[in-house]
């Protein structure tokens, strides 16, 4: 058992990533319910909507989840943080700003904290501030990335290195290869989003899951680029359209219009691709199935043991 898993209570060392705007209970209690962590993501969500997927994740799993709390994104962020204690939700990540004014506050409930990060600077600072666990989020990811556009590849031994507290890797893994590579660069585990929304659990629109399976390895999009943000998107009708927008000159505001939550929701709940935009990272081109998160965590954790059982034969063959 590596100290991750041992950390977090859990059977194996795979998150399920904060996903804002198309988080549900079933996803994450389904997640934490097959051995790993299932996070619901908080996003821009009131904080009376998250206390009541609190309430229906604790109905269908008594064991550990988490609750992702986006900083600069969430509007009522210390009324979040107050339901997550009331509620004693057993893990909190926290991303996208900074997380140093919260950390303390959860520690002191016994909340285990992880943070996410995209950088060495910002590991550090996570750790400095308190955090638990980091979660080193690499530029393959779907979603909102670093400006730094580091990849998961580099970034991992490179936080691995500094900081002393366990390092999950995220961005670009989907499979049991992709869990094996992470722990060969030093990782304890994994989180995905992407390999996620292609389950059977995933409370989104069919034509978005399908867009997964169809997607190759030249299918994602970033855009923000010019406004200095970077999304990384399904290439669709929508995505195009914020491309051409921004080659015609965008503003920042304007930029965070077009990508806001009520387009993201047209995009991913209800499958208008024309009028909303939808996250998904480059592993989206080997995903070809849409599995019940159970039987994806067994598979998941089958060829992991496969890949590492290559890699001792061939060590041994070496001799
Ligand atoms: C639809 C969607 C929404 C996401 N929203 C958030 C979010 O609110 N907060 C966050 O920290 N990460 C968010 N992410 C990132 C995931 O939590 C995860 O770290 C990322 O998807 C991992 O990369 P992968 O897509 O290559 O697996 C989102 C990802 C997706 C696909």
């Amino acid at each position: 058992m590596n100290r991750l898993v041992g950390m977090l209570h859990i059977n194996y060392p795979i998150i399920q990533g904060g996903m804002g705007n198309i988080s549900h209970a079933l996803l994450t209690a389904a997640v934490s319910e097959a051995g790993g962590l299932g996070t619901f993501g908080a996003g821009t969500f009131s904080p009376e909507h998250i206390e009541d997927e609190i309430k229906k994740i604790k109905a269908l799993t008594n064991r550990p989840f988490a609750v992702n709390i986006p900083i600069r994104v969430q509007p009522n962020v210390d009324a979040v943080i107050e339901t997550v204690l009331r509620h004693n939700v057993p893990v909190v990540s926290l991303s996208a700003g900074n997380p140093k004014p919260f950390i303390q506050k959860l520690k002191e409930k016994g909340i285990t904290i992880m943070v996410v990060v995209a950088s060495v600077n910002q590991a550090c600072k996570a750790e400095l501030a308190g955090a638990d666990i980091i979660v080193a989020e690499g530029y393959e990811a779907a979603g909102i990335n670093s400006i730094h556009e580091t990849t998961t590849l580099t970034l991992i031994p490179q936080i691995v290195d500094a900081v002393s507290i366990p390092v999950v890797a995220a961005g670009g893994i989907g499979d049991g290869r992709g869990i094996a590579a992470a722990i060969c660069l030093g990782a304890q585990g994994v989180q995905m989003g992407t390999r996620f929304i292609a389950t059977k659990e995933a409370v989104v629109h069919d034509s978005y899951k399908k867009k997964i399976l169809d997607s190759t390895d030249i299918d994602t999009v970033v855009v923000g680029r010019g406004v200095g943000k970077v999304r990384r998107l399904l290439k669709t009708a929508y995505a195009e359209k914020l491309i051409s927008l921004e080659k015609s000159g965008l503003s920042l505001e304007e930029f965070e219009k077009k990508t806001d939550e009520s387009h993201h929701i047209l995009g991913a709940i209800e499958g208008k691709l024309d009028l909303g935009h939808i996250n998904g990272g480059q592993i989206a081109g080997v995903i070809s199935d849409i599995p019940s998160v159970e039987e994806l965590l067994t598979s998941m954790v089958s060829e992991y043991q496969n890949v590492i059982g290559r890699l001792q034969y061939k060590k041994e063959s070496y001799k």
